[in-house]
């Protein structure tokens, strides 16, 4: 399931368009920013009032327009409104989607263009200290020298990464890696943490989602350890961190309500990937309704 390459590398790094600059926008802009010329655009214009070393644009259609690549990393929820703005610029980028949930076919079909590349990326937030990791899913239309630049461009920012290429995949990986940190916070906080058993619960729900013993490890160093990590080096508290990586709506949320009433972390599990697959068909209709 997983394809290791490491051999292909873009020779020249690229201009890249990030739209939405919230916890997981600027924690990756932040990271390629010496490597990639970082076009940033939010709607909400406090957000990236104090970016630095990015160039700020105030439009959508300012960010990409000089740009290759266009990353989307907005709320599930707000990407069918965004993909019917972006229609009027895009020229032949690659897009590149960390919205948990949505189909790369959904993007492509709201973009209404047959030949689009789309990238689905599922990253999780240890990006942002350069111990993160992220699973790629390539879209119909996708070339090797695409994928072989969102390799790089996630690798650049700090995450190890894995290609898949089941795309159902992409909403277990989203419960297990993405929301991951996120969930490990709460538990962290509570008074019977127990980092053995947490472990060997996630290592055993990833497995009987189909992934082997091997890449449920891979997928748990990423979150828990990972995260040990990301509190250790940024000195927040796990309740920050947990409140920065959980959206209103989110899949994070999901986990973290079965786990408040005292579920289990395998059933937390089941509940992220039960929200990213409703996030997934709600972006569905959203996209056929705006094509209606
Ligand atoms: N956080 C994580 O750990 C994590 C991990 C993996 C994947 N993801 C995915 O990453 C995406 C972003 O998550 P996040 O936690 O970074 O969310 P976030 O903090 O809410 O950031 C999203 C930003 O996008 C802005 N936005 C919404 N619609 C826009 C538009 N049309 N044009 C420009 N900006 C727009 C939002 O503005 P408003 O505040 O005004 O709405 C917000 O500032 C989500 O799809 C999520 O599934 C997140």
């Amino acid at each position: 399931m997983f394809i290791c390459d490491s051999l292909v590398s873009p020779m020249q790094k690229n201009k890249v368009a990030i739209v939405g600059y919230g916890n997981m926008g600027a924690a990756i802009a932040n990271r390629i920013k010496s490597d990639y010329s970082v076009f940033v655009f939010d709607q909400d214009r406090k957000k990236t009032k104090n970016a630095k070393g990015l160039t700020v644009k105030t439009t959508l259609k300012e960010a990409v327009t000089e740009t290759n690549i266009i990353l989307l990393a907005v709320k599930p929820q707000d990407l069918a409104k965004l993909l019917k703005e972006l229609t009027t610029f895009i020229h032949d980028h690659l897009i590149i989607s960390i919205a948990a949930g949505v189909q790369a076919a959904d993007i492509e079909s709201a973009l209404g263009t047959d030949v689009i590349r789309v990238v689905r990326a599922m990253p999780n937030m240890p990006i942002g200290i350069g111990c993160g990791i992220c699973c790629l899913y390539a879209g119909r239309n996708i070339k090797t020298a695409d994928i072989a630049e969102a390799k790089d461009l996630f690798e650049t920012a700090g995450a190890q990464v894995l290609l898949i290429d089941d795309e159902d995949r992409m909403d277990v990986i989203t419960a297990l890696s993405g929301s991951g940190p996120g969930y490990y916070c709460y538990l962290r906080t509570q008074k019977d943490f127990d980092l053995a058993s947490i472990h060997a619960q996630y290592v055993e729900t990833a497995t009987k989602y189909g992934f082997s013993k091997k890449e449920a490890e891979f997928l748990w160093q990423g979150t828990g350890p990972s995260t040990e990590i990301l509190l250790e080096k940024t000195g927040q508290s796990p309740e920050d961190i947990c409140r920065a990586v959980t959206s209103k709506g989110g899949t994070t949320e999901e986990a973290i309500k079965v786990l408040q009433r005292k579920g289990s972390l395998k059933e937390a599990i089941k509940a992220a990937i039960g929200r990213a697959r409703e996030l997934a068909k709600d972006t569905h209709e959203k996209v056929k309704r705006s094509q209606s």
